[in-house]
């Protein structure tokens, strides 16, 4: 059976860069024969997590909102992939909202999400991964995942900033490809 791979894509921009590049690496994982799926995520009714910490009790999140769907999903991906432009320093509110979320599984240690894989698609409008605050989510990111005792895969990011210039960098279109076939193969 061919991995599962879930793609989290946290950009508003639906045909943007980020999303351009998380599906390079869709195709990737798809030709190594994975089974995956993408989430536009602005799309979705994600409210923030509001810390009632009824989720303590064992039975999830009581949030009745979109991330009733997307819990299994996650819990059902043996791969998971963050694509998020940077905004204001670091992820997307989109992403970040999901992701808080995952906070509904800390009744079980986040056993849920544990010994996944990881990768992460990155783009940001500044020169270069400090001035964008790109390091700020690569950071976020790697922390997140040690929590997790998840392995990263790989991570791909870059410069770019309108509709249409992830597509004019071929090196990084061809990397986030090969990204995604590293995750797809078993
Ligand atoms: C609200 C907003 C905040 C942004 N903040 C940053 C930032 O902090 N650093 C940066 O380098 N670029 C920033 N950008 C530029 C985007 O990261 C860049 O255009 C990126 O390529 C967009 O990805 P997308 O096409 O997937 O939406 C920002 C753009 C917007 C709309």
């Amino acid at each position: 059976m061919g991995k599962n791979v879930l793609i989290l894509k946290g950009s508003p921009r639906e045909w943007g860069n980020s999303s351009v590049l998380a599906d390079q690496v869709a195709a990737g994982a798809k030709f190594s024969g994975a089974k995956v799926e993408s989430i536009y995520l602005h799309s979705l009714d994600i409210r923030a997590c509001d810390a009632c910490d009824l989720c303590e009790r064992g039975s999830g999140c009581v949030i009745k909102d979109d991330m009733q769907d997307l819990y299994p999903k996650l819990e059902a991906a043996d791969a998971i992939v963050l694509a998020s432009p940077v905004y204001w320093f670091t992820f997307s509110a989109q992403m970040k909202l999901c992701v808080d979320r995952w906070y509904a599984y800390q009744s079980s240690g986040w056993k849920e999400l544990q010994d996944k894989q990881f990768a992460l698609v990155l783009t940001y409008g500044d020169t270069d991964l400090y001035t964008s605050g790109g390091i700020n989510a690569i950071s976020t990111f790697e922390t997140m995942c040690r929590f997790l005792n998840a392995e990263i895969i790989g991570m791909v990011y870059g410069t770019m900033s309108d509709v249409g210039d992830a597509e004019r960098q071929p090196e990084l279109m061809e990397q986030a490809y090969q990204l995604g076939r590293e995750l797809g193969a078993s």
